[in-house]
């Protein structure tokens, strides 16, 4: 069953979380679909855990449409946002429009994300008049990293806190969906998850919003460069990689790899055939 915005906001009154997790590939986004989590997000943070650049901010309109249709044929039932990459929105609402329309028409996306509350909720209304589902992201928003000095707690004195509740109350005035918050204080989050309509996804930002999200590769211990405070390790598949990867190389020197079960082999007659042949 496809999942819809509709679920989602179903979900928020039935008192329902709203398990959300990123994918950037067809592999990736098969294992997530098929466990039943409802929304998928192609984040811009493809750009460290796939791309190895040190931000979000090297990422591109063509990553994001390569990544998203990688994602879209792994996945049957998920809603799919996809990310919109820094400065293919904050020029102007027209930029803003097309490249929202390339995410979904092109790449596969059934929705958008993009960061930030008054700031771009003109553009968000105008995206959403388009038929395009939009998700906000306010809090700590990463392509903002250098005007924030850094991946810091957003939120904690009052004049921000506030600005955070106005941001919330102005994007689903703008129609969002639904609202990322990350690295958000909990009890802010909480007070501002029971102030809008629109489900809350938390990302470092405690237990009461509607639904928490977290980064595949962070959640299942792929990504060792660095692990943010709200990035919880339910594996460690670097570690189970690494040792596989070792047996290979182990079993390629000492010839037990491949043996008969991983080869293929030729009829007896053809190959006593073609020695003869050979011979003549
Ligand atoms: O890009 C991303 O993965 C995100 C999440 C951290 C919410 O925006």
């Amino acid at each position: 069953m496809q999942i819809t915005i509709d679920h989602l906001r179903n979900m928020k009154k039935a008192g329902e979380k709203i398990p959300t997790i990123t994918a950037y590939d067809y592999t990736s986004a098969k294992l997530i679909d098929q466990i039943g989590i409802p929304l998928i997000l192609v984040g811009d943070t493809l750009g460290q855990v796939v791309l190895g650049y040190g931000s979000t901010l090297p990422v591109t309109m063509q990553d994001m449409v390569h990544h998203t249709k990688a994602v879209s044929r792994g996945s049957t039932n998920a809603l799919i946002v996809a990310d919109m990459p820094f400065m293919s929105y904050q020029i102007t609402v027209e930029d803003a429009l097309w490249n929202a329309g390339i995410l979904v028409k092109e790449a596969g996306a059934h929705a958008v994300k993009l960061e930030g509350g008054i700031s771009v909720s003109e553009t968000v209304k105008r995206i959403v008049s388009t038929g395009i589902p939009v998700m906000g992201h306010i809090g700590l928003t990463p392509q903002s990293v250098n005007q924030l000095s850094g991946y810091k707690v957003q939120g904690k004195t009052l004049d921000s806190a506030k600005a955070l509740v106005e941001d919330a109350k102005a994007l689903e005035q703008s129609g969002v969906f639904s609202i990322v918050l990350e690295c958000v204080p909990a009890e802010l989050a909480k007070l501002i998850t029971d102030t809008v309509s629109v489900p809350t996804i938390s990302i470092g930002s405690g237990k009461d919003c509607d639904g928490q999200v977290q980064v595949f590769h962070d959640m299942l211990g792929l990504f060792q460069d660095f692990k943010p405070k709200h990035a919880k390790k339910y594996s460690n598949l670097a570690e189970n990689i690494e040792n596989a990867l070792k047996s290979y190389v182990s079993e390629v020197k000492q010839g037990i790899f491949p043996d008969d079960s991983h080869s293929y082999q030729i009829k007896k007659a053809v190959l006593e055939e073609l020695r003869s042949d050979l011979k003549s």
